[in-house]
């Protein structure tokens, strides 16, 4: 009997998570690590998800002059275009600028970010800085919601097609890109060590609709606004 041949497999509706690793990341991580904790000591946080000891910085680490926070901002719209590429869209990126905000979270003992979404951007994506050497349980945990309201249906096939959430514990170095509307939080961190992130959102905008031209890349992307060079 012939076996049935495989035409095609589609992940219509698909919600993909990208994970990528940024290079030189751990020389890049101890600049990141001091100016984060700098950057906590002189500015007060913001309250958005964040509870118990966490300490969200505000959004401006797009404009900050440090060369760490510097150098992990470039990677955001890389990392953006890979995902658009990966997930199967033909746009042309060079039609497009975006709009994107960034920020640290610092969470201790304790912090834990409640869930969300930030659903006005196109893409989410956190960077991991430091994670704590102690692993148990879920402490510091990333989880992810399925949003679909089918998936009790398909417990059976025990897959993550399907699966009701999943979670994730990045390494350090390790970026993560998601749609910006799948709902996440963070489990709390159980160790005495730091989970210190850097989570940021972007939305493409094509040039033509843009509202306001660009004349520098290098200074608006400090602005959190910048032409697309891949
Ligand atoms: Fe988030």
């Amino acid at each position: 009997m012939e076996q049935l041949k495989l035409v095609d497999l589609d992940h219509v509706f698909s919600c993909p998570i990208l994970k990528l690793q940024v290079p030189g990341y751990k020389n890049l991580n101890k600049k990141i690590s001091s100016e984060a904790r700098l950057w906590r000591k002189t500015a007060q946080g913001i309250n958005v998800s964040n509870k118990g000891d966490s300490w969200h910085s505000p959004d401006g680490l797009l404009s900050r002059p440090e060369p760490g926070f510097s150098e992990i901002s470039a990677m955001f719209p890389k990392a953006a275009a890979i995902y658009v590429k990966k997930v199967g869209s033909d746009i042309d990126l060079a039609d497009y600028t975006f709009e994107a905000n960034a920020w640290v979270n610092i969470n201790k003992r304790g912090g834990y970010n409640a869930i969300h979404t930030h659903g006005r951007f196109h893409l989410s994506g956190v960077y991991y800085v430091k994670q704590p050497s102690v692993v148990s349980g879920e402490s510091g945990m990333i989880e992810f919601v399925n949003s679909r309201f089918d998936h009790h249906i398909f417990r059976e096939l025990n897959t993550n097609a399907f699966a009701p959430k999943i979670s994730l514990r990045p390494n350090e170095g390790d970026m993560i890109v998601f749609p910006s509307t799948l709902l996440h939080s963070v489990y709390p961190n159980e160790t005495d060590e730091e989970r210190i992130t850097i989570a940021w959102n972007l939305i493409f905008q094509r040039k033509d609709k843009a509202t306001a031209t660009i004349p520098n890349p290098s200074q608006l992307l400090k602005k959190g606004k910048a032409t697309l060079k891949i």
